[in-house]
């Protein structure tokens, strides 16, 4: 069953599509813009998708662009689904293997993460090392298709160390000071308490967000190179006096629009095969 929805929504996109997508892109909240860069694109919102889920968050477009950027074939989703929509981590997921079978090799995601190391400013992009699930589920339980990836996946490389130092000689080129760190995927839609802030450090958390680490545990599960971006776009609680608020999300993110786009268009244009 599963693996025929995936086809069923893979067929259904490729049969709009004149050529076959290598890039797959994840852009997360107020970053979507990207997807405007996008040349010759056909767009596909999800509720035509047959078997995809819908987005409901505001600031979030729900839809797929598909075509060329910097001279490469790319699939953006130009919104996620989330855990914290109500989604199961199945759900959440799905869209990684509808591009996986539409033939991506490499996936770039991106989100807005709370800055939980006290070096990090609003506006920083950091690039993610490594991420520690803390989301208490996990995309991959239940009967594992053999087909799709193996039980136990390794996770100790997940996140592509040559894309990682390609992402830092693309940010000094551009002279964009990119941090490096630790990302911790919470459910939501809850922000944190001060305590739990202090305790994600502990772990050696560098930013918090609401996404990202099921869709990278499926990706390194589908053998696709996977790199990671984040914006910072607020500090997490107890390091500024000042309560959190997804407004302030989405104003940072507009903030670092101009940088965010240099930087991945200028990844994308010569990202390792
Ligand atoms: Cl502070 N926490 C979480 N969980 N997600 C966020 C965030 C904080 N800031 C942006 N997204």
């Amino acid at each position: 069953m599963k693996q025929k929805s995936i086809k069923e929504a893979s067929s259904y996109i490729s049969g709009k599509l004149s050529v076959k997508p290598t890039i797959g892109l994840i852009l997360g909240s107020g970053l979507g813009v990207l997807g405007e860069e996008i040349e010759n694109p056909v767009k596909i919102p999800y509720k035509e998708i047959p078997h995809f889920p819908t987005s409901t968050v505001t600031g979030h477009k729900g839809q797929l662009v598909i075509g060329e950027l910097e001279g490469q074939q790319v699939i953006a989703m130009q919104g996620r689904f989330h855990y914290y929509e109500g989604y199961s981590m199945q759900q959440v997921t799905f869209p990684v293997r509808v591009m996986k079978q539409l033939g991506i090799e490499s996936i770039i995601v991106t989100n807005a993460a709370g800055g939980i190391n006290v070096d990090f400013n609003p506006g920083d992009l950091m690039l993610i090392s490594d991420h520690v699930n803390n989301m208490g589920d996990n995309p991959l339980i239940g009967e594992n298709d053999d087909d799709l990836g193996v039980r136990f996946p390794d996770m100790s490389q997940v996140y592509d160390k040559e894309y990682m130092q390609h992402a830092i000689s693309c940010a000094n080129e551009l002279g964009i000071g990119l941090k490096k760190g630790v990302y911790v995927g919470n459910t939501g839609p809850t922000y944190e308490t001060p305590t739990e802030i202090k305790m994600l450090r502990s772990f050696g958390g560098d930013a918090v967000g609401m996404s990202t680490v099921p869709e990278v545990i499926t990706a390194g599960h589908a053998g696709l190179r996977v790199l990671g971006i984040s914006c910072i776009s607020n500090m997490a609680a107890g390091i500024l006096d000042q309560p959190l608020t997804h407004t302030e999300v989405i104003e940072t993110t507009e903030k670092v629009r101009e940088d965010f786009l240099q930087f991945i268009k200028k990844i994308i244009k010569t990202l390792p095969q």
